[in-house]
């Protein structure tokens, strides 16, 4: 490509009768020419504005050629520089076309050729960086490509995330209305679990697997015997106490039909182990139950005490609650974040009061704050569900008029 612009020379020789004629053949070639007779004259002018070639000899008083191209290349890396010398060392000039000098010519020298050769050399430098430029805008191009491609995948990879969790959820919750559950306790505990396991520092799929198993944990309840299914746990008798103890077991067996996950299977089947060695199916202790599932294990115990978490005396009752489990049922490292966690949550229940606000006024992000029911008694929606665009419109369209509580609204 040709420059739109005269080009800018300085030819800098100790010689004026070749300084005149080099300047001259310069000029013939199209150049703005200038003139220096020793180095400190150029380095003066060099300082003062860029030029896009300079010729240098090297042999001058005062301040050597090889001192001014390699401060020149420092200052101005973008200047092409042509060494115009009678004789030169091959150590030196190897040190010159290292640092990036474009070429030496010897004297004597036609010059009109050199002016000619320096203009060509321009030329190629002009062109070369052109070439580079274009390379680093196509690769900047295909950085930005693929940052787009990885931030859409990403975005994908969040959609079916949010779409795996919210058919657990909705799973749960069917499972849930057969059952003897106030509220969603499987969503409960899964908000308790994933808040408590995020403090012992749970991320990833790990932290999937903490929401799913919270939501599908009592899931083998529902192959256990009526008798013992519908009464809770402390009015059993010993023998149907032992059927109880089983259910975590039948809840892996349902499970693994669907789900692959061993450490998911692992957190359902350990999630009533305790951490003193008294829980069940197998009776382990400590270590030997993951810390997924111990974080499981607590937040599942702490529900019945957030179950009102809008009353002072529930937050209380919970603290307490933690007190008298850790070590025994509870790990007591998770208890302690359990307690950390508590605290942020009560301080957020408060900011977030319970209002009662008609059908009509109910929107996306709230969150119920009870069971709701169409007139006929028909199961529509749990207690601690988060509306969805989806939700409010055909909730509006079964339930016209009722006045309807709620979290933050
Ligand atoms: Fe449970």
């Amino acid at each position: 490509m040709q420059q739109k612009t005269q080009p800018w020379a300085l030819v800098i020789d100790d010689d004026p009768a070749l300084l005149a004629l080099v300047a001259r053949a310069m000029r013939g070639e199209g150049f703005v020419c200038e003139t220096a007779e020793d180095g400190e004259v150029a380095t003066k002018k060099l300082s003062a504005r860029r030029y896009d070639v300079v010729v240098v000899d090297l042999r001058m008083p005062k301040l050597h050629g090889h001192a001014v191209a390699v401060e020149l290349l420092k200052s101005s890396p973008g200047t092409m520089i042509v060494v115009l010398t009678g004789l030169i060392e091959p150590k030196l000039a190897r040190d010159l076309i290292a640092r990036g000098v474009e070429d030496i010519v010897f004297k004597p020298t036609d010059p009109f050729v050199f002016a000619a050769k320096a203009k060509a050399l321009l030329q190629r430098c002009h062109d070369r960086k052109e070439r580079e430029e274009e390379k680093e805008g196509e690769i900047a191009r295909a950085r930005a490509d693929s940052e787009e491609t990885v931030g859409r995948l990403s975005e994908h990879e969040t959609e079916i995330e949010e779409s795996y969790t919210g058919s657990v959820r909705m799973l749960a919750s069917l499972i849930e209305q057969m059952g003897r559950m106030q509220g969603s306790h499987a969503v409960r505990v899964e908000e308790t679990a994933e808040g408590v396991a995020v403090l012992a520092g749970i991320e990833g799929s790990e932290l999937r697997n903490v929401k799913v198993a919270s939501l599908l944990h009592d899931i083998g309840q529902f192959g256990l015997p009526d008798p013992v299914r519908s009464r809770p746990p402390w009015e059993l008798s010993p023998e149907e106490r032992k059927t109880y103890e089983k259910y975590p077991t039948i809840g892996v067996v349902l499970l693994s039909e669907v789900c692959g996950s061993k450490p998911l299977i692992e957190i359902v089947e350990s999630h009533a182990e305790n951490f003193d060695g008294t829980g069940f199916p197998h009776r382990k202790r400590g270590s030997e139950v993951s810390l997924a599932a111990r974080v499981l294990r607590l937040a599942d115990g702490l529900d019945t005490y957030l179950l009102f978490t809008n009353q002072i005396e529930h937050w209380e009752a919970a603290r307490r609650h933690l007190a008298r489990m850790r070590g025994s049922a509870y790990d007591p490292e998770v208890a302690e974040l359990a307690l950390a966690y508590l605290a942020e949550r009560e301080a957020r229940t408060r900011e977030e009061r319970i209002a009662t606000v008609p059908a009509e006024k109910l929107r996306a992000g709230l969150v119920l704050a009870q069971d709701l029911y169409d007139e006929s008694g028909i199961f529509l929606a749990r207690k601690g569900v988060r509306l969805t665009e989806e939700m409010v419109p055909r909730l509006l369209s079964v339930v016209p008029g009722s006045r309807i509580r709620v979290y933050g609204s």
